[in-house]
């Protein structure tokens, strides 16, 4: 095989967009998981970044709307090198990130003490310019069965 110069051109330039293809979500699962009230959750978002991803990190969970009439709820956020978890009232001192140090790659956030009212679609955004990258799962919250 002949190593003409556009080949060696076509050559590097596929290799370069495949390096430049930034911030990856690593974590992948995509069934429902399921929990019972009262038990914990960790919502897994695993990320990498590339070498040009030099923006500053932002990593936002929201919780999806379930019809468009809805506005996604955020529910944890980290920005700016800090973490920011009261945005959503029924949410409070629920939620936290899994890490001590997200920037790591580890954007998972534990949920504690659910309820069933936590069900739902939920989003990890990770974002450091121009890398961006999201993922959705789902999460249902069985209640509690009286039996008597
Ligand atoms: C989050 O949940 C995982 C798995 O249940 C647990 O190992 C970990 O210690 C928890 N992290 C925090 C910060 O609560």
């Amino acid at each position: 095989m002949e190593l003409s110069p556009s080949r060696v051109f076509f050559t590097v330039l596929s290799l370069f967009t495949a390096l430049a293809s930034g911030l990856v979500i690593t974590s992948t699962g995509t069934t429902p998981i399921n929990k019972a009230s009262g038990q914990s959750v960790k919502l897994e978002c695993m990320f990498t970044l590339a070498a040009e991803d030099t923006g500053p990190l932002d990593i936002e969970w929201s919780l999806v709307a379930a019809d468009n009439q809805n506005m996604d709820k955020v529910v944890i956020l980290y920005s700016g090198d800090r973490v920011y978890e009261d945005y959503y009232t029924p949410m409070k001192g629920r939620v936290h990130f899994s890490s001590s140090d997200p920037k790591t790659g580890d954007a998972s956030i534990n949920l504690t003490g659910l309820k069933s009212s936590d069900s739902g679609t939920y989003q990890c955004k990770v974002k450091k310019a121009p890398g961006i990258g999201s993922k959705k799962m789902q999460l249902i919250v069985m209640g509690e069965f009286i039996i008597d």
